[in-house]
This record gives C-alpha cells, sequence and structure tokens, in this order.
C-alpha cells in the first residue's frame, strides 16, 4: 500500500538517456527514455500483449518496440504497429506516467494523471541553485522506505551507526523537539558547546580543542521526503539565535523512493554554500556521506530481516515521536485516497 496520487524521484536526470532505464517503482514496472528532443518519458515496462519488458526492445525515434513481437509504442502509450495484423485492438496500450524534470530529478507521478500538478513536487531547488555545491547519488536499500523515514527522524543513532563521521558520542543525549503539521513533521535536535563531528570538523576546518554548537533540523514531508537542515558552528558564535557565520552549513536532501515493500530506491544529495568552486569539498561531502548511508542501508536491511521472520511488538521511546508522527501521515494520506475523500499528498 503506498500514496499514490504524489511525485515521486524516478531518477537522477543523467540517468535517463537515449538508452532504456528499467526502473521498478510502487511495485510496478517502469521504463524511462529521451524523446529525440530530449524530453523524458516513463511508460509501463510491461509489454500489454504477453508482459515482455519494453526496456529490452529497440528505441525507434520516440517509438518504443517490444522485444518480443514487436509491438510499436507511441510516448503516451497507444500501441501504434502490429507486425503481425493491421487492426489494433482496443486496450492495445501500456500506462504513461506524467513526467517532468525539475532540480537534477526525473519526477514520476503514480496516481490518476488527471491530479497531476508539476506545482505540487516537493522543493528540492538547492540541488540546481548556483549558490550552493553538492554531491549526491542514488543507493539501493533493502528494506521499506519507512525504516529510512525512522532513521532520519531519529538521529540518536549516530553515535552508534556513524562513530567515523556524523556521531560523536554525546548526540544521543541532544535536546530534541518534535513539531507536527497536518502534512509535515519537524524534528529539531540541538547539541551546544561540545567536540565536532569529524566530518564538521573537517569540512568546516574547527580548530583542534574548539567546541561547536551543533544544530540539525529535519522535516519530513509526504510521501517520503527527508530534509535535514545541518551544521556546526563554533561555541557561542550565535548559530542557534540565526548567526550560522562562524561555521558550516549543510542540507542533507534525501527521496526515499518505495522499489516494493521491502525495497527503497534512495535519492540524496548533500548541499553546502561554502568553498563550492572547491572540488574536494565535493568530494569530501560526496565520500563522507556514501560512508555514513552505507553504514545505516546495512542497520535497516539487517532490521528489516528481521522484521520479516515474524510479527513482534516493539517499544515506542521518546525519540521514536518523529517516526511515528510521520507513518501516520502517511497511513492517513493512503486511507484518503482509498475512501477518494483525500486530497493529493504533496497539497
Ligand atoms: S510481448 Fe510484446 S509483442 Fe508480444
Ligand atoms: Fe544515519
Amino acid at each position: 500500500m503506498f500514496i499514490r496520487n504524489a511525485w515521486y524521484v524516478g531518477a537522477w536526470d543523467h540517468e535517463v538517456g537515449r538508452d532504456m532505464l528499467r526502473r521498478i517503482i510502487l511495485a510496478e514496472p517502469i521504463v524511462f527514455f529521451r524523446r529525440e528532443d530530449g524530453t523524458p518519458v516513463a511508460l509501463e515496462d510491461r509489454c500489454c500483449h504477453r508482459q515482455a519488458p519494453l526496456s529490452l526492445g529497440k528505441l525507434r525515434g520516440d517509438i518504443v518496440e517490444c522485444p518480443y513481437h514487436g509491438l510499436r509504442f507511441d510516448q503516451t502509450g497507444a500501441c501504434v504497429h502490429i507486425p503481425s495484423q493491421d487492426r489494433i485492438p482496443a486496450g492495445a496500450r501500456v500506462t504513461a506516467y506524467p513526467v517532468v524534470e525539475r532540480n537534477r530529478w526525473i519526477w514520476i507521478w503514480m496516481g490518476d494523471p488527471a491530479l497531476a500538478d508539476p506545482d505540487l513536487i516537493e522543493d528540492f531547488h538547492w540541488i540546481d541553485d548556483p549558490a550552493w555545491g553538492y554531491g549526491g547519488d542514488r543507493l539501493h536499500l533493502e528494506g521499506n522506505y519507512l525504516l529510512l523515514v525512522d532513521n532520519l527522524l531519529d538521529t540518536t543513532h549516530l553515535t552508534f551507526v556513524h562513530p567515523t563521521t556524523l556521531g560523536t558520542d554525546d548526540f544521543a543525549s541532544s535536546e530534541v523537539t518534535t513539531r507536527r503539521e497536518e502534512r509535515r513533521v519537524n524534528v529539531d535536535r540541538w547539541l551546544m558547546d561540545r567536540p565536532p563531528a569529524p566530518f564538521h570538523k573537517r569540512m568546516g576546518g574547527f580548530p583542534d580543542g574548539a567546541n561547536v554548537d551543533r544544530w540539525q533540523l529535519a522535516t519530513f514531508a509526504p510521501p517520503c521526503f527527508v530534509k535535514l537542515d545541518v551544521g556546526s558552528a563554533l561555541a557561542g558564535s550565535g548559530a542557534r539565535q540565526g548567526d550560522r557565520s562562524k561555521g558550516v552549513s549543510m542540507m542533507n536532501l534525501n527521496a526515499l523512493t518505495p522499489e516494493t515493500q521491502g525495497s527503497t530506491h534512495y535519492f540524496w544529495a548533500q548541499v553546502y554554500n561554502f568553498k563550492i568552486d572547491q572540488r574536494w569539498m565535493s568530494d569530501l561531502v560526496r565520500s563522507q556521506v556514501t560512508k555514513a548511508f552505507g553504514e545505516d542501508l546495512a542497520i535497516v536491511r539487517e532490521q528489516q530481516r528481521n522484521i520479516n521472520l515474524a510479527p513482534r511488538p516493539t517499544i515506542d521511546l521518546q525519540q521514536d515521536a518523529g517516526g511515528i508522527a510521520a507513518r501516520r501521515i502517511v497511513e492517513r494520506l493512503i486511507a484518503e485516497e482509498q475512501q477518494g475523500t483525500g486530497k493529493v499528498a504533496a497539497e
């Protein structure tokens, strides 16, 4: 069960070209490609004849040819040619999905096409804003996307899962505030006057022995977005009052597109607004975040394996308030969609 009337990230812009790309999203096979004029297209990657993947076929201009018996489809999904007969039967079509290219991502609408308003796309402008540099990638998780939402909203795990990059001994005890809105959850954490995390120390060039005030302000938006405003500034320099000039400021941007109930396409970008012309900075961001996220994927994968064995009661702690609130929003929107009472997810 997924929220369907929503924009999801389907691919990075550079992943989609004139070669057909197969990707399963919300348990549906999709084929992405670009038309000759560069416009991205997403069709169901399952021929309406005998379900062969179209992505294994040929792209003839803007027309897709099935690899099995040669049926051809245009970018609206309509069958336009059958080699063995002249008559094209009613129903000879595959689903065509609304697609928008924005902020270096290819967005796909998985629900009712009549509701696919591009204004509902979640804001990720930082990724192609020239004032920010970024490192980013796509990872694959053998686990449900909401386990990653829990992970990103409960960063008490930093101390234990990321000791060499993001964690410090006492981050688990940082001050936390959780705020719930109808379609947003905010989890704010501050840790004042403590040694910086290894990654922040390298990026910010903080002197040895200096303490920092560290912030981590997370926002969840349905169906699967978590954005974290993160950074550290020299202790007492006024970061909490709004002056971040004595530190490093980054946005950690995550789009957790469900592949199936038990697997996730993890699109992420980490953007920063200092030393953006220096290549070592983007290399450092990319390598440090990739290392940290690999650690997350490893623990979440094992968590999912245990969940798959048998249902078990679990306990909730105060730190779980954000994840629980996010799940409530998702459950509510799925129920509203199924009852036909809901507005679309990103409104
Ligand atoms: S399965 Fe595609 S043409 Fe037969
Ligand atoms: Fe993590």
